[in-house]
């Protein structure tokens, strides 16, 4: 069996040690090796090399990596999501098929790819597949200050939206959002009824919230929000695609029958495979093109174990380079 070199997980909660690892082999025509030119360092990648994600398996040993971009034999550089949960993408070498990666552009900067395809994924496949944008419509990004929720900011407009609220809780990062295309910005603070009235003023009308909280923001900001909504009967599109403040929460019955309130999902499972995958060419030229702002910081493969402990500087994306 042919080693290579791979970031292995052996007992979930502690990080992955690189060491040697055998070559995964192709399982079927359609799979081939690609050598890993680099993978993001994502929220979700740390979740999966918990056990921790729902789409978690728990098998051990496992290699962490949801996605990359790789080089095909013949040169061809290619964005790819790995297969499984078990043998992922942080290693000298992975599996990709047809079926989960799309060939770059010449141009394609590889660390800015990696960086930015999960985090901008989320609310452009959400705006184009689960709650199609309506030109003009107006969009609040709840948990806006990382990656993913300022990404969103700009794919919601990018997508046509004709205001966008940013709701977070970094000061420094809330006011960047603004030049990153937010018509106005709202602080999350400690003080949940003043934010809740704050957001209320802000974005009682929109259209659709991209919802990257969940948990006790979230909880506080719908009745807020519906109540003082000047038509209740005009739809309110609630897409849940992110829980960094907590995993479940209360919602009052009220809020379903009081109001034209909608409330859906958007992520591995919600949507197909082939929807995904059908959307990741016009994601990538938007990256390359420079539309949504990236900063990718590279760092070498063989350090996973020290990085994995690191606390990310904000607004960036760690991308391991083998
Ligand atoms: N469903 C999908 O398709 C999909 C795709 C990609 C990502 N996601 C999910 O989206 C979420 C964000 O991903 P990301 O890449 O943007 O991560 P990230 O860059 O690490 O950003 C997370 C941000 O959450 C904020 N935060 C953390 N705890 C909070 C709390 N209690 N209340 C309010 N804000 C809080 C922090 O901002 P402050 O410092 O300002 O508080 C932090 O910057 C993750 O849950 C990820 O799994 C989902």
């Amino acid at each position: 069996m042919a080693r290579m070199n791979a970031a292995v997980v052996t007992s979930f909660g502690e990080p992955p040690r690189y060491q040697p690892f055998e070559v995964p082999q192709p399982d079927g025509a359609d799979e081939f090796i690609v050598d890993v030119l680099a993978v993001g360092l994502h929220p979700r990648v740390r979740s999966g090399a918990a056990g921790a994600h729902y789409t978690s398996s728990g098998t051990l040993p496992m290699i962490p990596g949801i996605d990359a971009v790789g080089q095909r034999a013949d040169g061809t550089r290619i964005y790819f999501v790995a297969a499984d949960d078990v043998i992922g993408t942080m290693a000298d070498q992975a599996l990709a098929s047809a079926r989960r990666s799309i060939v770059l552009p010449e141009d394609a900067d590889i660390a800015k790819v990696a960086a930015a395809m999960n985090p901008a994924m989320s609310s452009w496949v959400a705006l184009r597949r689960r709650v199609p944008i309506k030109p003009g419509q107006s969009v609040l990004v709840l948990g806006a200050t990382g990656n993913a929720g300022a990404m969103a900011v700009q794919v919601a407009r990018r997508l046509g939206a004709g205001r966008v609220v940013g709701a977070g809780r970094d000061r420094g990062r809330l006011d960047a959002l603004t030049s990153a295309g937010a018509d106005d910005v709202v602080q999350l603070t400690g003080d949940g009824d003043a934010t809740a009235r704050a957001l209320a003023a802000a974005a009682a009308e929109c259209d659709i919230v991209l919802d990257y909280l969940w948990g006790q923001p979230a909880q506080h900001v719908i009745m807020a929000l519906l109540t003082a909504r000047s038509d209740r009967s005009r739809e309110m599109n609630w897409i849940q695609i992110g829980s960094v403040a907590g995993p479940t929460m209360e919602l009052p019955s009220v809020a379903l029958r009081s109001a034209n309130f909608r409330v859906q999902g958007s992520g591995q499972g919600s949507v197909a495979g082939q929807a995904y995958l059908a959307e990741l060419p016009s994601l990538v030229a938007e990256i390359t093109a420079g539309t949504i702002a990236v900063k990718a910081t590279t760092m070498p493969l063989a350090d996973v174990e020290e990085i994995w402990s690191r606390a990310e500087v904000p607004g960036e994306r760690t991308v391991l380079v083998p």
